[in-house]
């Protein structure tokens, strides 16, 4: 019996030590997201491109960055900028070929970069074979889509209205009329973004025959997008028709804008999560056959409870990596240590056991880090997500703090923001000002073309902000980022415990402890003004430590050594200190 218990007690040290020590690529990585239309021009059309990647990737190495994720490369009519695919399986013309790709994917493996791709399940394009086919009810393309007949407008027999009062998530009503197939289809983003239909065996393997087209070409995963929306209720269980969504708790919402519904029938259905587990077991059969796992990262802006369920539950491994977006929509230029501190331990304690945690700043979606929380705390945003356990995810720029670009009403091409047909608020819904081109230096345009034309205007700050700049700079944004980068591959940082704690309103300071390893603190200071404070409080302290990284506005000398209990901070230091 003893002899049981014993060995009953080594296999669970040696389950939790593997669990703990080998860390998978996934578990532990920098991932950058890159925009293709805004990241390099290589041919001088102004418009960012495959091969303007494949030269950036050094930038990517540079950084200390082993995986990139791409915004979609795929074959569309750019309505909402990649994200209305009508071939899931062709490049983009304006991006480049198929060759360009596969020579992206031979230089990326050359430096040791992997490639993740963006996954769009959603919904297609309205000005694709796929939507042809089903709009004429081809045999096998039918159902493709989510069609439904109108209902009869009872002020005009010859008219029909839309089967639901379901609303776009850019403005308006989700339902559009098709003549040739004299039904509406849904569609849960732009008119030109029509629904894919899962409830339809033939649609659900076409898509899965999408995964496994780009795995064979060799890329790491997929970031899946706009998953909550999937799936929509099964008219069947509604006597054949589409219910109307109530009204939302949103007093402040018109009839046209998407919070004005609550989405009981469109969004986080059940099947949704099974169709993520079944997507992960496809990803797992490629980790079977060569033993290199892929990731899925999957976008959800859902109370945390739901986006948890991504995870996976005791039977299912789901999303590898459900994206935390805690930080996007929790944190403010105002947020205290407490709050921030608050932020963290949401994620941490709603996690379920052994899983991954992910840490968002930002993205193509949302105004830039710098300009959320001001530049002043960029340093400390990107210092955050990457002393933090699990993953950081870095939107291009974010390593600059780049800040918003500023666009006209005449200017503005995003489609959240155009639909709003309003010249004057149009820049609240716009996403455009997060996606002007990247700076490479401060030559025209950045450096990021050779033309002299740019598809969105540079931000205005281009020559005083960028790459080039930062990297002459005896410190800057870059720097610290990349020394953080460097650090995060060391094992505390990889496997130690997290301990955080708000050391005054102002001041807030994470600790990564294991034992026989280095400890390292990160501190913020998200006041204005000076901060005097101890490190008392961590108990396993010394009383000296070295300061490993230093923000662009700290006074503290990088290599110095510092008493852990007396400690004066500048306004919106951000240090990490290391024994
Ligand atoms: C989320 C993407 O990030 C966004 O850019 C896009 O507009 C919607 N999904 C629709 O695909």
């Amino acid at each position: 019996m003893r002899t049981f218990c014993c060995a009953g007690v080594l296999f669970l040290v040696c389950l939790t030590t593997i669990a703990f020590c080998d860390k998978q690529w996934w578990q532990k990585a920098v991932i950058y997201q890159i925009y293709p239309r805004s990241f390099k021009d290589s041919n001088g059309d102004g418009i960012g491109d495959l091969n303007g990647i494949t030269q950036g990737l050094q930038h990517v190495k540079d950084a200390g960055i082993e995986t990139i994720w791409l915004s979609p490369i795929y074959k569309s009519p750019m309505y909402d900028f990649g994200y209305d695919i009508s071939n899931f399986k062709e490049i983009q013309p304006e991006y480049g070929t198929m060759q360009d790709f596969d020579n992206l994917m031979t230089e990326s493996k050359r430096l040791g970069i992997r490639v993740v791709l963006d996954f769009v399940p959603n919904h297609g394009s309205n000005e694709s074979d796929w939507f042809d086919l089903s709009a004429n009810r081809t045999r096998g393309y039918e159902n493709y889509f989510i069609w439904a007949d109108g209902k009869p407008d009872p002020n005009n027999p010859n008219k029909v209205l839309p089967p639901s009062n379901w609303l776009s998530a850019f403005r308006g009503s989700g339902w559009e009329y098709n003549a040739i197939r004299k039904q509406f289809y849904f569609h849960q983003f732009a008119i030109a973004q029509p629904d894919l239909n899962y409830r339809d065996p033939l649609l659900v393997e076409e898509m899965k025959n999408v995964l496994r087209f780009w795995l064979d070409k060799g890329v790491a995963g997929f970031r899946v997008d706009a998953i909550p929306h999937l799936f929509e209720i099964d008219p069947k269980d509604f006597g054949g028709k589409y219910p109307d969504e109530p009204r939302a708790n949103f007093i402040d919402k018109v009839p046209e804008e998407f919070d004005y519904l609550d989405h009981i029938y469109t969004q986080n259905q059940e099947p949704t999560y099974d169709m993520v587990y079944q997507w992960r077991d496809l990803l797992d059969s490629y980790e079977k056959k060569d033993g290199m796992p892929r990731v899925m990262l999957t976008e959800a802006y859902t109370p945390v409870k739901l986006t948890m369920r991504y995870y996976g539950n005791a039977t299912h491994n789901g999303s590898h990596l459900p994206f935390n977006f805690e930080f996007l929509r929790g944190i403010t230029k105002d947020s205290d240590a407490r709050d921030i501190k608050f932020i963290i331990d949401k994620w941490m304690t709603y996690m379920p056991l052994g899983r991954t945690a992910n840490w968002v700043n930002g993205n193509h979606d949302n105004n830039r880090m710098a300009s959320r929380h001001g530049i002043e705390r960029a340093d400390i945003m990107n210092m955050l997500a990457l002393v933090l356990p699990g993953v950081a995810l870095t939107y291009q720029g974010e390593e600059l703090a780049m800040t918003d670009g500023e666009l006209t009403w005449e200017e503005t091409k995003d489609p959240a923001a155009c639909n709003t047909n309003d010249p004057i608020n149009y820049y609240k819904s716009s996403r455009d000002p997060a996606r002007t081109p990247f700076h490479w230096d401060d030559s025209a345009n950045a450096g990021f073309t050779t033309g002299n034309f740019t598809w969105l205007p540079l931000a205005k700050n281009y020559k005083e902000l960028n790459l080039k700049v930062q990297i002459a700079a005896p410190k800057s944004h870059y720097k610290f980022y990349k020394d953080i980068v460097a650090l995060k591959k060391e094992k505390v940082l990889v496997e130690g415990d997290l301990e955080s704690k708000a050391l005054t309103n102002d001041v807030l300071a994470l600790m990564r402890y294991l034992p026989n390893e280095k400890t390292v603190v990160a501190i913020a200071n998200l006041s204005p003004k000076d901060s005097t404070i101890s490190l008392d409080s961590f108990r396993v302290l010394p009383s000296t430590m070295k300061v490993y990284a230093s923000s662009l506005n700290s006074k503290f000398e990088k290599g110095s050594t510092v008493q852990t209990s007396n400690l004066t901070l500048s306004p919106y230091d951000a240090i990490v200190l290391s024994t």
